[in-house]
């Protein structure tokens, strides 16, 4: 019960934090999932008591922006670059490839698609833990998703 009380207080604090400058929904929700990892339920009513908005209005700016999660996300994201450049150098089968060993990991890692992570000639590319990795192969990528400790080494 007490665990309620502090999630509550923190939003309302990180609410106040922001609040009365302009645009202060999204760094609020910033805020938030980089608290919680992710926009949970019930903080949605609470902001939008915070900033006078309906539920539906911040619900509507969670739902547009890709990168606010409602649920909590996957230990690990591996991000899988799937833009042309990409593409053309074999990043579907590592697509493929991913998407089989991270359903096999039991959900402590999920695979995403992004387009393009600035690294197109070094492709297929993808981004773990903010580290941009090139020039992989599905023997690479399942074995960072398989043990992803190791991406430094290859
Ligand atoms: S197309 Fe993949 S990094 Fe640019």
């Amino acid at each position: 019960m007490s665990e309620s009380r502090d999630t509550s207080q923190s939003i309302d604090e990180i609410c106040e934090r922001h609040n009365g400058k302009p645009g202060a929904l999204l760094p609020i929700l910033h805020d938030v999932q980089g608290q919680y990892g992710f926009i949970p339920r019930h903080s949605v009513a609470e902001i939008a008591t915070n900033l006078n908005l309906t539920r539906a209005e911040v619900d509507g700016v969670v739902s547009f922006y890709s990168d606010f999660k409602t649920s909590l996300p996957a230990r690990r994201v591996i991000k899988i670059c799937r833009a042309e450049a990409c593409q053309a150098s074999g990043g579907r089968d590592i697509w493929n490839a991913a998407v089989v060993a991270a359903a096999a990991s039991g959900g402590s890692v999920e695979v995403e698609a992004v387009y393009c992570l600035g690294n197109c000639a070094c492709g297929p590319s993808a981004q773990i833990d903010d580290r941009t990795l090139g020039r992989l192969d599905e023997e690479r990528i399942v074995a960072l998703i398989a043990a992803p400790g190791r991406e430094g080494d290859a």
